[in-house]
């Protein structure tokens, strides 16, 4: 019995960044030529990359995560004190090809095993996540990649989450959704989702509406929860 929580869960959507992706893992493979600077940076790079899709969907001046991606590193580059455009185009060219965590195969596999549809739900534009996919060998275990491109802003939008009923054909209630990311879990669950927070690094709750319905630590309790 799947928990009392999760019932009739017919689509499980997952946010990408974070939550199937190490976003670490690009300046961990360059680590060498960034030195004692390398957590620096990969920390200012996120929040930046974050930042700037908070900010452009205020603003009403979207661009795509590719463009925010380079715009966010070139930030956190530049922050730390380092010009070097070589480096800049490896960061870049590792975001291609992060590595996933190794859960997650085994997770959506037991999942689509009971019949119920996965896709990632995510702000990332579309060749970015393809490629990201396809070098982590996901591509036969998800049966859609969602991003935001068609509606033009990022999460927390509702349009984002709303896109997922679209693409899904599930109703919100049979919708659960899974991000690592506690402000996606918010907006997720404010729109009406199921939601489990996948708290990868033990960080304490937003402050925000829309609260989850469970708090996991590692993502194959996803298919615990749901029985699969
Ligand atoms: C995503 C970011 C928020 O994949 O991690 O949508």
């Amino acid at each position: 019995m799947p928990d009392s929580r999760f019932p009739d869960i017919e689509a499980c959507l997952f946010d990408a960044y974070g939550t199937l992706f190490d976003v670490g893992s690009a300046v961990a493979k360059e680590a060498g030529a960034l030195g004692e600077i390398a957590p620096a940076v990969s920390a200012t790079w996120r929040q930046k990359q974050l930042e700037y899709t908070w900010l452009r969907s205020l603003m009403r001046a979207h661009e795509d995560f590719w463009q925010v991606t380079g715009d966010a590193l070139d930030y956190a580059l530049s922050a730390n004190g380092v010009d070097d455009p070589a480096l800049r185009e490896r960061l870049m060219e590792l975001y291609l090809r992060l590595d996933a965590y190794p859960e997650v195969p085994g997770t959506l596999q037991r999942l689509r095993a009971t019949g119920r549809k996965t896709a990632i739900l995510s702000n990332g534009a579309p060749g970015m996540l393809n490629a990201a996919i396809e070098a982590a060998g996901l591509s036969e275990l998800l049966d859609d990649t969602i991003t935001v491109e068609p509606v033009g802003v990022y999460k927390p939008a509702p349009e984002v989450y709303r896109l997922g009923v679209t693409r899904s054909g599930a109703a919100a209630e049979r919708i659960c959704f899974v991000s690592a990311n506690a402000w996606d879990v918010a907006g997720a669950a404010h729109f009406g989702f199921k939601v489990a927070w996948l708290n990868r690094f033990g960080q304490p709750a937003e402050n925000l509406p829309g609260k989850p319905l469970a708090e996991i630590t590692k993502l194959d309790e996803v298919a615990d929860l749901l029985d699969a």
